[in-house]
């Protein structure tokens, strides 16, 4: 009988000190997660000075916990799988020193992930993968449509020229003077309010998969200006509700297109913003009449873990990947 694979993910690219024990690629032991979304509201987005601190502060309470949780021994452990890029650079160090530091005190293998190949693996803790597969990447940092042909395998076909999605988002509410994160926050004000406003789409070159934010948030920032220069009192949930439905039906009639051109068996959406009820459900509705299956995957699999980084750890674990211990982080890591 084969033995299981337990995976040690970590992940610490942004605000979230993540740890979490993967069984097989699918089976979630302990997701471990603490946030620091309270210490960054107060500075309207995240510092990356002190994300990096609490980052050092956070990761051993963590892992002990996870460990706890998952009740495994460091003799059940196969491997150490760790977000290694793209990121805050102070903020992966933390990840990628405590993954070294384990991997060499416990005599075990190191492994570094890209943290998109992460956000795409969290759907298989919830579903096997069909090939080709087709992933529409949406957070704070990236916007990004990648194609997969097999396990392990990342062809990029579109990505943001500018701000990602869930940037786009945040500055969005900022403007609007809502507490961040602002992407649950416009999203919550979308479903009271009406698309009144016809904010701009780009669509860029007619056979383009990339896409474009910022003249879209500065359209936003435009109308909202005028309107208080003019003393007009403009309604946020409209607002929120006219740019949400541009965001939307870009991502939704691009990732529709690539699906059809590529004819893919399995789409999915992964990233914070892939919480969007708005975009889950244009999504839905579209996947639905094309009849090929969309995978989003719950809430708390959506935005920043390191289950996610465990599963993706345990392909390259089997693929025979290993990474040496001068494994660094990297800000800008390109998805290969
Ligand atoms: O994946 P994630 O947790 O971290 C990054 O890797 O960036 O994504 C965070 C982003 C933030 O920009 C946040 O505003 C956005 O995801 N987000 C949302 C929603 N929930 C989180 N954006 C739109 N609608 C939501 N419901
Ligand atoms: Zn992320």
């Amino acid at each position: 009988m084969k033995k299981d694979i337990i995976i040690l993910g970590i992940e610490t690219s942004c605000d979230e000190t993540a740890v979490a024990f993967v069984k097989n690629g699918k089976e979630i032991l302990a997701n471990v997660v603490a946030s620091q979304i309270e210490i960054h509201k107060r500075f309207g987005g995240v510092v990356p000075e002190i994300a990096s601190r609490h980052h050092v502060e956070q990761i051993t309470y963590v892992l002990d916990q996870a460990m706890q949780e998952a009740a495994v021994n460091w003799e059940d452990i196969d491997a150490i799988a760790v977000t290694e890029g793209p990121g805050l650079v102070g903020a992966l160090l933390v990840g990628v020193n405590a993954a070294k530091a384990i991997a060499f005190a416990k005599h075990k293998p190191l492994i570094g992930v890209h943290h998109i190949a992460g956000h795409i693996y969290a759907n298989r803790l919830e579903q096997e993968f069909e090939f080709p597969l087709l992933a529409l990447i949406v957070s704070g940092g990236h916007t990004e449509l990648v194609l997969m042909k097999e396990h392990g395998t990342y062809e990029l076909i579109g990505e943001t020229r500018d701000d990602a999605a869930g940037e786009a988002y945040d500055k969005v509410a900022r403007m609007l003077n809502l507490p961040y994160p602002g992407g649950p926050q416009i999203d919550r004000l979308a479903e009271s309010g009406k698309e009144t406003i016809d904010f701009p789409r780009a669509w860029l070159e007619p056979d383009s998969y990339d896409f474009s934010f910022s003249g879209l948030k500065s359209s936003v920032i435009n109308k909202i200006h005028n309107a208080k220069q003019r003393g007009e009192q403009l309604n946020s949930e409209d607002i929120a509700a006219s740019f949400q439905a541009s965001v939307v039906d870009v991502l939704t009639t691009k990732t529709v297109r690539a699906a059809k051109q590529y004819k893919v068996k399995q789409v999915i959406v992964a990233g914070g913003v892939a919480a969007n009820k708005g975009l889950r459900n244009a999504m839905e509705r579209e996947f639905s009449k094309l009849e090929i299956p969309l995978q989003i995957p719950p809430l708390h699999l959506c935005t920043d873990n390191a289950a996610m980084i465990a599963a993706a750890g345990t392909i390259a674990f089997e693929q025979g990947i290993r990474s040496t211990l001068e494994l660094n982080a990297r800000a800008a890591l390109p998805l290969k």
